[in-house]
């Protein structure tokens, strides 16, 4: 597919409730990383809402120190700027706003439910099709800003002997047929900022959890350099997963890699 312009992001933002997300937009057709060019933006006081999308990244990055790979014309690569005055815990808020708003944007295209992996990957039928990369700066005891870049897999195929085939997938291939972007990108964005009002609103973290297929499932979480087996028992307020290892002993995570375990 050919990448996506300037102009039809204007044009699918224009008629939609979007508030100040996207007002001010950088678009690139190819650069190293959304994140990175939002992450100097922030530094240069750029505005809560600022929108910074590529077509293709050179170096784009996944949580964990992983890359975040998306061939030309298939994707919907953004990192969006926040400038909050959340408490820091609450800082994956954030997250949660954006996901939804992937979430909902994606099943109302496709018309298949989309579940949540805590921390922060979206799938469909078990399979990841979005993943969600907060970044933030903190001065005092106060956020200075917070990115969230976020990776949609839309028009992607991922067919063996490619290892991804395994865990991911696109709305492309659940639906069975490509999907405008730009016009997703404009359903996210009116999404982001409907959630986006509710950031202290306890509905944000109920909608969350009853996504959250992590819960109830046995799990192995890698988390500063141990390795833990247990149930994941509760998502809380702030969004950091209570997990009761095999010991019998809670323990709350804020972020990791979660692995569900089958018996
Ligand atoms: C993950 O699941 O590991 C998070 C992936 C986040 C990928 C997006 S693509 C746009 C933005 N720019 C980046 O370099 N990464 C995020």
């Amino acid at each position: 597919m050919p990448p996506l312009t300037e102009r039809q992001i204007r044009d699918a933002l224009a008629p939609r409730d979007t508030g100040r997300f996207g007002a001010n937009l950088y678009y690139y057709d190819q650069i190293d990383s959304t994140n990175d060019v939002a992450r100097a933006l922030a530094e240069e006081e750029a505005p809560e809402g600022t929108l910074v999308m590529a077509d293709t990244q050179t170096a784009g990055r996944g949580r964990l120190g992983r890359s975040w790979i998306a061939p030309p014309g298939t994707s919907l690569l953004m990192s969006i700027l926040f400038r909050p005055s959340l408490p820091l815990e609450w800082v994956h808020r954030l997250v949660m706003v954006c996901g939804l708003a992937v979430a909902e944007a994606a099943e109302a295209a496709i018309g298949v439910p989309v579940d949540v992996k805590w921390p922060n990957d979206l799938l469909l039928g078990g399979k990841k099709f979005t993943g969600l990369l907060p970044e933030s700066a903190i001065i005092g005891d106060k956020l200075a800003w917070v990115i969230v870049g976020i990776g949609v897999n839309v028009n992607t195929v991922f067919a063996p002997p490619d290892p991804l085939a395994e865990t991911a997938t696109s709305l492309r291939m659940v639906g069975g047929r490509e999907y405008e972007r730009a016009s997703l990108l404009g359903e996210i964005l009116a999404n982001l900022n409907r959630w986006h009002t509710r950031i202290y609103d306890s509905a944000l973290i109920e909608t969350w959890r009853a996504r959250c297929v992590t819960l109830g499932q046995r799990i192995r979480v890698e988390t500063s350099g141990a390795v833990i087996e247990g149930l994941a028992e509760e998502l809380d307020d702030s969004g950091a997963l209570w997990l009761r290892d095999n010991a019998g002993q809670r323990r709350r995570l804020f972020s990791s890699e979660a692995t569900v375990l089958r018996s």
